[in-house]
């Protein structure tokens, strides 16, 4: 079976695979990139009755000692409690730093396993097996990983590149369509951000026929990933652009307790604020607003939010692409075209504002 491979040439340098069945054969491609002998899986309890088996049965078909740990699902297990817990059954399976980490899961996993990686014994290998549709087109890629504090979300991490992305697509066959819809947010944002013919595919699907070609939209998105991380591994400048829509989605986040709304949807809510705000400035193409609202649509990703831009300022002000006193927004003057627009923090309430 022929893969689509992409390689990234980061800090570290790795490839990121992508197919239907690679997760059975998972080893065959983790013992290329690591001397590890012994393997710790780290999975949540609903991804390992679904995969655990077949990713530990095939390293240990390989001769490989093979650990796991599973952690409760979904966001409140990204924690220090958990990361303890991490800790503490590495120590009790005597992995050393030559052994190997290996995140089966979807963005929870991912991060806090690869900051497990990052911080144990100050650093070992790790390889991703992404399962959701936002952990395949993003949170997999790159090299940012963390865990949550009760004060925040994502407050404290680091970047870590694995060795090896897995992204196998028939996984996206068990995910619930909620998740399917919450990664199509992020898709559709590579699409605005920097690829028209990524947007132009995308107009031309639903989510019904969407994961038949995941395959190939995930290629795009996580190439696009690949050429930002790589110019702005550190999020200095050029990878701030991989945030359209999200300063936003993040006070719509707060707003709703961060129960009421999905991440996707809040991404969606304010690429299409910003976009609308944009346009009426003059700072975005005539219709641009309204393409991306039907593109939306087709995803079931176009939901009415109850705060009005105006209300969501103050929050915005805490987020991390602030910096003293002026706030990057990501703006995207046409399809495919964006680009950062630092603004003084009253100029940027006044924007939204008007
Ligand atoms: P998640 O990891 O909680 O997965 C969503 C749900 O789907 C979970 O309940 C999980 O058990 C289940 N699941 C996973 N794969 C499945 C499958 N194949 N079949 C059935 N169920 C499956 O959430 P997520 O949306 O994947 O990731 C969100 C996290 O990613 C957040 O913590 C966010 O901060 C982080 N993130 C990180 C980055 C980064 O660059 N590091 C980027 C974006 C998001
Ligand atoms: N998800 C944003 C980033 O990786 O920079």
């Amino acid at each position: 079976m022929e893969y689509k491979r992409i390689k990234v040439k980061a800090s570290g340098q790795y490839e990121i695979i992508i197919g239907d069945g690679l997760i059975g054969s998972s080893a065959d491609y983790i013992k290329e990139v690591t001397k590890a002998q012994n393997f710790a899986v780290i999975t949540d309890d609903t991804v390992d009755s679904l995969y655990g088996e077949k990713v530990c049965g095939s390293l240990s078909a390989a001769g490989f000692n093979v650990c796991k740990f599973v952690f409760p699902h979904g966001e409140a297990s990204k924690c220090s409690d958990t990361l303890l817990k991490i800790y503490s059954f590495l120590c009790l399976n005597h992995i050393s730093r030559a052994d190997c980490l290996v995140a089966l899961g979807g963005g929870v996993v991912g991060d806090i396993t690869g900051y497990a990686a990052a911080t144990f014994l100050r650093g070992m290998d790790f390889v991703q097996i992404p399962t959701t549709l936002l952990a395949q087109v993003d949170s997999s890629v790159g090299g940012k990983t963390a865990i949550d504090l009760p004060e925040g979300k994502n407050l404290v991490g680091a970047f870590k590149q694995p060795k090896l992305v897995l992204c196998d697509t028939d996984t996206l066959d068990t995910l619930p369509e909620e998740f399917l819809i919450d990664g199509m947010g992020e898709v559709v944002k590579y699409g605005m951000i920097k690829s028209a013919p990524l947007f132009e595919l995308l107009e031309t699907r639903t989510l019904d026929n969407i994961k038949e070609i995941a395959d190939n939209v995930i290629e795009q998105c996580v190439s696009i990933k690949r050429d930002v991380v790589e110019a702005d591994e550190f999020d200095k400048g050029e990878r701030m652009l991989l945030n359209f829509g999200h300063t936003l989605a993040h006070s719509i986040e707060q707003y709703y307790n961060y129960t009421g709304i999905t991440h996707g949807k809040a991404v969606a809510a304010g690429m299409r604020m910003i976009t609308g705000l944009a346009e009426k400035k003059g700072m975005a193409e005539s219709g641009l607003c309204e393409r991306l609202v039907s593109c939306l649509e087709r995803y079931k990703l176009n939901v009415q939010v109850e705060p009005e831009v105006s209300q969501l300022g103050e929050a915005c002000l805490n987020d991390k692409k602030r910096s003293g006193g002026s706030i990057s927004v990501i703006i995207c003057s046409d399809v495919g075209k964006s680009a950062a627009v630092k603004m003084p923090v009253d100029g940027f309430l006044k924007f939204l504002n008007e």
